[in-house]
Formats: C-alpha cells, structure tokens, sequence
C-alpha cells in the first residue's frame, strides 16, 4: 500500500483511498474526525454512492476514486473479448461520470483510462486490457502523489516571512491521493522550518474546514486558528494573514477558479485587503474546453444540508434553500495558481496554454 506522509510528519496515520490487490479502501470522510473507518469498494455503485455522499471528496481523490472504480466495475463483467471489454468501460464509466458535476477530474479520469483502452490493437486479449485499466488507476493514482509534492515545492516559497495564511474548505491529503494541494504549500513551508499559522474557515454547510482541515494540519503539528466563515475578512485586518491558499474542483482556460462555495467572497476580502490570493491544483484540474467560469457546471446541493446541523433541524420546518456547492472567483483575484509545473501568474490564458502544451 502507498502511504502518503507529509515530509514533516513521518507518522500521519492516515491513507485517503488505496488498492488492496482486491478492492479499493477507501476513508470514510463523513465520519471524521469523530471516527476513523475504511470503507471496502468492491464495485462502481458503491463507489458512484461513496462519491455523490461525499464519503471521498476533493477534485483530486475524485479522479483516482473514479479511475479505481472504472476498474473494479468492469473487472466483475463478462470480459470475453476486447470488444467486451470497451463495451463495459463505456458503461461504468458513463455511469461514475454522473456521480458529481462540478470537479473535472472526475470526467478527466475516467476519459484517460477509457482513452487507455481505446489505444489498445484490436488483436489485443481481454485480460490484456483489464491490465492496462488497472495500470492506468494505479499511474493516475501515483501521478497524483507525485504532483501533490512538486506543487508543495513550488508553493512553498509564496509563504516565506508570512505569520499567518487562510484557507477555506479542505485541499489536504484528505482531498488528493497524495499530500494535498493547499496544504502542500503548508506541509513543505513546515517542514523547511517556517512557523506561521493557519485560519481555517469552518466552510458551512458540511464543514468540510473544520472536521477535515483542522483535523489534518492538527495531526501534522501545524498551528490551527478555526474561523466562521465571515472571519477571514477580520483576519486581513487586523493583520493577521499575508496570503489566501485554496484548492481548485475546475479552472477554467482564462484562470477562472471553481471552488467550494465561500471561496470568491473570501478573495474579494483578500483583494481589498492586498493580501495575494493564490490557488493551489494539478493541471489535471485545469479544463482547456471551459473558456471562462460561466462554462463550468456548478452543483447545487439538497436543503437538508442547509436547514439541518449535525442531524438538528435549524431553520423552519420548509424553509426553501439555495446551496450551490461551488463558486467562481474571477481570475483577476488569483495571484497565481500553483501547479506541479511551477507558479502560473496572469495572463492566464496564455501561462495555462503553455503549462498543458508542456505535459
Ligand atoms: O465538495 P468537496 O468537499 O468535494 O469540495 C472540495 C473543494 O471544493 C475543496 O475546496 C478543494 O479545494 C478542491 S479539491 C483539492
């Protein structure tokens, strides 16, 4: 099994998702951090259901989640001929692809594993293609890993000097296959020695900042201050933070940022306050086909996420509720979004044309 261990914290416990050799286990991110349990995926609903519930979340945990199950979802079909083989991958994968909208990585993975088969000769045996899906789940799977720690590199000197950084939602190793992408920046700055804090924005409505974030950077020794989120903007005043980092579900081509909903109004705050604003993501995050956000499809999330905390009812019984999951901060607000190839800055559509072409 991989294990994935922020450089200055050799003995974080935990693995987010894995292949056994039989099944996918997989950390169940809704009960943390009252209860550490792995889940054992043995086909694509189970998956398809652990994804839609949030039981893995993050862009990046998605797209391997989705590659892993790709695999096992067509493995446990009928795979007499190649031919059956791309039947049943076109299958599962149209169906995972339904799990969630909003983080591309999901499309991205299951459209490189398809793409993976697809390139097979015709002559080739079924058995030959089931290894090349497995083989590519496992490449996604380490790829990520390996990303995770350029990014943190590369990130890492944005925050030298700085006392204190915010961040909103969780972009840890909890989000990716590997150490994570904002949090990467923190691990690495970490473990080069530097000393700042962290305010982590609560994130309603799954508090996805306070169970997953402050769990994370807690486990990892690294100083946590949990905010509400309308806090971020009384940190910037008060002196407090010198930058923003968060994670990324989809970029579009022209730099704009798709994130967990409270991520633009937290970098306007930034922008007033001439505190820079940075993204951290894998450039397997960035979609060329949206030109601008207005083309990435931003889920919208059931009321009861809303109206309800903890399981307790706090809204009046029919309260109707608007809960987009996700928003759009404009790439005039992104100082630079840090990737595996470096720090990309503005203009943005050519740093990004550039970055892609180079892969
Ligand atoms: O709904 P989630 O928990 O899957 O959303 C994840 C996010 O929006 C995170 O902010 C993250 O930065 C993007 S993936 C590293």
């Amino acid at each position: 099994m991989t294990s994935r261990r922020p450089p200055h914290s050799p003995s974080q416990p935990f693995a987010t998702l894995d292949w056994t050799g039989r099944h996918v286990r997989l950390l169940d991110q809704t009960l943390l951090p009252r209860k550490v349990k792995y889940l054992s995926i043995r086909d694509e609903k189970t998956m398809w259901e652990a994804i839609r519930s949030l039981r893995v979340r993050g862009a990046p945990a998605i797209g391997a989640a989705a590659a892993w199950g790709l695999y096992i979802g067509t493995a446990r079909r009928r795979n007499r001929t190649l031919r059956e083989v791309r039947r049943n991958v076109k299958t599962v994968a149209d169906y995972l692809a339904g799990a969630r909208p909003t983080a591309v990585n999901l499309f991205w993975a299951l459209d490189r594993c398809r793409a993976a088969v697809e390139a097979l000769p015709d002559g080739a045996a079924a058995d030959e293609a089931l290894a090349t899906l497995l083989a590519e789940a496992q490449a996604i799977q380490r790829e990520d890993e390996e990303s995770c720690a350029r990014i943190g590199e590369h990130g890492a000197p944005l925050l030298h000097g700085i006392k204190g950084v915010v961040t909103h939602c969780n972009a840890g190793a909890l989000a990716t296959a590997g150490m994570g992408t904002a949090l990467a920046l923190f691990y690495t700055a970490a473990a080069e020695g530097q000393r700042f804090t962290v305010y982590v924005d609560e994130t309603r409505p799954l508090l996805q900042g306070a169970r997953l974030t402050a769990w994370e950077l807690q486990q990892a020794g690294i100083d946590v201050r949990l905010i509400t989120d309308g806090t971020a903007g009384t940190v910037f005043q008060r002196g407090m933070a010198q930058a923003v980092v968060v994670g990324s579900d989809r970029i579009a081509a022209n730099g704009d940022v798709a994130n967990k909903i409270g991520t633009m109004p937290l970098a306007i705050a930034a922008k007033y306050y001439k505190v820079p604003f940075y993204v951290a993501a894998p450039l397997s995050t960035i979609d060329p086909a949206a030109r601008s956000g207005a083309d990435i499809p931003i889920e919208e999330r059931g009321a009861g996420e809303v109206t309800s905390f903890g399981g307790t009812p706090v809204a009046p019984r029919g309260t109707k509720v608007f809960s987009p999951a996700f928003d759009v901060t404009p790439a005039r607000l992104v100082a630079g979004i840090v990737t595996e190839a470096g720090v990309l800055r503005p203009p943005y559509r050519r740093s990004i044309a550039r970055a892609l072409a180079g892969q």
